[in-house]
């Protein structure tokens, strides 16, 4: 099975983690499995989490030669504290879709290909559709609002109401009929933030993400690391903010006092800024360069 998707910042990830044998790795967004290759590679065992099972196929005929030092597992990374068992050495997270799961029209997340109104990354659960014609439009709005940051949101949740879309194309010109026409992007596509909005909501990400986040104390062994790769801005702000948290940073200090480390600090900062892809990574690449990756250690002698 073909499971194209170009791995982003994968030298970056891998660097992260002191070299160690017997030190598991989990990959809670394993997709087509390039960083677990790479872990792999680097003499880590990996448990790969996704919820998709076309990712899981294709992930575990790639990396079948490394034999029982990597280990795939259906679920949602929300759930990893009861998917593996801790303490572990690392976790990953490659946040967001995958290309095949965004090329592919039957799937629904492209705005660009007719398709059922889907986006479901997994197998189960409610539809974009389904949830469109559920909602009541103010919550609607409300989430297209907050999730994809929509300034529209109330005229779009409108014409979706109305319509109630089942394609993806559908979904599209109700947009269209929602926005005006002088209000209309002249860089992206007018449904771009519309999608996004619909695909966060329908697989609960930034749930997901806060309950991974959350984990990390009990999950990670003494020297872990969690590196996570976000793709916008509600994502990067959740982990920048936690992250800060677990490293005793204090994020409401007042304007102009310098931020007092804690001694309550579980982590410490392995970037104090979000590392990005290379120039020439973004050429070859152009996913990778609204890529941000933030990385924290747990530091020794702390109990969860
Ligand atoms: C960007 S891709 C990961 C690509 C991978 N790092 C690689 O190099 O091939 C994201 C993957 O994470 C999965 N995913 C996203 N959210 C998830 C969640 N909450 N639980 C489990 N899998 C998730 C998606 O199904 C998709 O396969």
């Amino acid at each position: 099975m073909s499971f194209a998707h170009q791995t982003v910042l994968l030298g970056e990830v891998v660097r992260l983690f002191s070299p160690g044998v017997d030190r598991v790795i989990v990959d809670g967004t394993l997709g087509g499995g390039g960083h677990s290759e790479a872990l792999l590679e680097a003499g880590f065992r990996v448990v790969g989490v996704d919820r998709d099972p076309q990712a899981l196929a294709a992930a575990t005929a790639r990396l079948s030669r490394f034999g029982e030092r990597f280990r795939a597992v259906k679920g949602e990374f929300g759930d990893v504290a009861r998917l593996v068992e801790a303490p572990v050495g690392g976790l990953v997270l490659d946040l967001g879709v995958s290309s095949p799961q965004l090329d592919t029209p039957a799937r629904g997340f492209s705005f660009q290909s007719d398709g059922p109104l889907d986006m479901r990354m997994g197998d189960e659960g409610e539809t974009a559709a389904e949830l469109i014609a559920r909602l009541p439009e103010g919550e609607l709005a409300d989430l297209i609002y907050l999730y994809g940051e929509e300034r529209a949101s109330r005229g779009i949740a409108r014409e979706l109401k109305a319509r109630l879309p089942t394609t993806t194309f559908a979904a599209v010109e109700a947009v269209k009929a929602g926005v005006p026409r002088r209000a209309w992007p002249k860089e992206t596509h007018v449904a771009t933030r519309t999608f996004q909005a619909l695909r966060i909501a329908v697989n609960r990400e930034l749930e997901q993400l806060e309950q991974a986040l959350s984990a990390l104390p009990g999950l990670l062994g003494e020297g872990g690391v969690a590196a996570i790769i976000s793709f916008h801005s509600l994502e990067d702000r959740l982990v920048k903010q936690t992250f800060r948290r677990l490293c005793g940073e204090v994020d409401d200090a007042p304007r102009g006092l310098p931020i007092v480390q804690q001694r309550t600090a579980q982590f410490e900062s392995l970037a104090r800024k979000a590392i990005v892809a290379t120039d020439a990574e973004v050429d070859q690449n152009p996913r990778a360069r609204s890529a941000r990756l933030r990385a924290i250690r747990k530091l020794s002698g702390v109990t969860s």
